[in-house]
């Protein structure tokens, strides 16, 4: 699946994101190690702190179904048009943990094209327990 194609996964769940109380939806997609793709949105709650990103919400969907590793995620979201969404500071904590080095993590910006990062630009000198 090459970037265009995940991104059209990261539009289609966008558009069922729960976003009631900000009107910002979100949507995720990414590659697994085992080449299969997971999508997520953002899902809010009326307890405000209870709501979930689109990012850990595609995580949980890999890890529920065996996957361990991201080689690449994509993200997108915006009140309506496509606005900044770079990943939030838990995102970019959930998602070094699944990354390598390597993986591509990919943002579409505002005007529709694709930013892309690796975790050391988001996360630098990221917490990370050995095991
Ligand atoms: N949001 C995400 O889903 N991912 C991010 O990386 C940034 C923020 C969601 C959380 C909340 O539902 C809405 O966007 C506004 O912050």
């Amino acid at each position: 699946m090459n970037d265009e194609e995940l991104f059209k996964a990261v539009m289609l769940v966008r558009e069922n994101a729960y976003c009631e109380y900000s009107g910002f939806s979100v949507g995720s997609a990414l590659i697994d190690d085992q080449g299969e793709l997971h999508v997520g949105c953002n899902v809010e709650n009326s307890a405000y702190p209870e709501g979930t990103c689109a990012e850990a919400n595609a995580i949980g969907s890999m890890i529920a179904s065996g996957g361990r590793r991201i080689v690449t995620i994509a993200v997108a979201g915006g009140h309506d048009d496509l606005e900044i969404c770079t990943p939030c500071g838990g995102c970019r904590q959930k998602i070094a943990e699944f990354a390598d080095s390597d993986t591509r993590i990919l943002v579409m910006n505002a005007e529709g094209e694709i930013e892309e990062f690796r975790r050391a630009d988001l996360l630098p000198r990221l917490f990370h327990l050995e095991h």
